[in-house]
């Protein structure tokens, strides 16, 4: 199997060792979009919040202090990403704040308006039918919630050899604002904000309220 495509296999599942080390890079690799994303999120002390995809747990540790009468929720398919996202969160899991759950996006183990605010960073380009997370995202999210995702744009991703085709799924603010709208979201909940990152990378930051 080709390097580029074993790494990018890496990503979508981290397993093995080179699983533990794929979170661990990406801990500090994705360490600004995380950021980004979760100020983008506009959290208040009382939100319900679901994570979906949060690999080795870093934004789930952002939001914690941020939702002191809230909770925090997070699903992974990850074996090994559950459980660096547990040992990052573990006082907080202990004191029943956060609850890590190893599943799927596109069947998400939650009842209807579960949550006030729903993170997935760098995660949409897993998503095999888009619409159909994103409807599953809608069911679970309490009507006036206020979704985030952060994908890095289609212009940078394509020149990264990891990021094929028979792993990830690319997007440019187009694209991604189709696939809200095909998921039922209207046009006027939408924003899909270009930013810039360090060396060059340009990334979407886009926001459904
Ligand atoms: C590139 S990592 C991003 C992790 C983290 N959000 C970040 O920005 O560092 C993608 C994560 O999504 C998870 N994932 C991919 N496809 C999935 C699926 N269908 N269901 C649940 N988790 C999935 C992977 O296991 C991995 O931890």
């Amino acid at each position: 199997m080709p390097i580029w495509h074993a790494i990018g296999q890496q990503l979508q599942n981290p397993r093995g060792i080179l699983g533990v080390l794929t979170g661990m890079l990406m801990r500090v690799v994705n360490a600004t979009p995380n950021h980004m994303a979760v100020e983008a999120l506009e959290i208040e002390p009382r939100d319900r919040i679901l994570e979906l995809g949060f690999g080795p747990g870093h934004a789930i540790r952002l939001m914690v202090p941020k939702t002191p009468a809230g909770f925090v929720y997070g699903i992974d398919q990850s074996a090994v990403m559950l459980q660096q996202a547990a040992a990052r969160n573990r006082a907080a899991i202990r004191e029943n704040r956060v609850r890590l759950y190893q599943a799927q996006f596109e069947n998400l183990p939650f009842a209807d308006a579960s949550f006030d605010k729903i993170l997935a960073v760098n995660v949409v380009y897993f998503w095999a039918d888009a619409p159909a997370v994103m409807r599953e995202i809608r069911r679970v999210l309490r009507p006036g919630g206020r979704f985030c995702i952060y994908a890095t744009e289609r212009a940078t991703m394509r020149n990264w050899k990891f990021a094929g085709s028979q792993t990830h799924r690319l997007y440019d603010a187009a694209a991604l604002t189709l696939a809200l709208r095909q998921a039922g979201f209207e046009g006027s909940q939408i924003s899909v904000r270009k930013i810039r990152l360090a060396a060059g990378v340009q990334g979407l930051l886009a926001t459904v309220s």
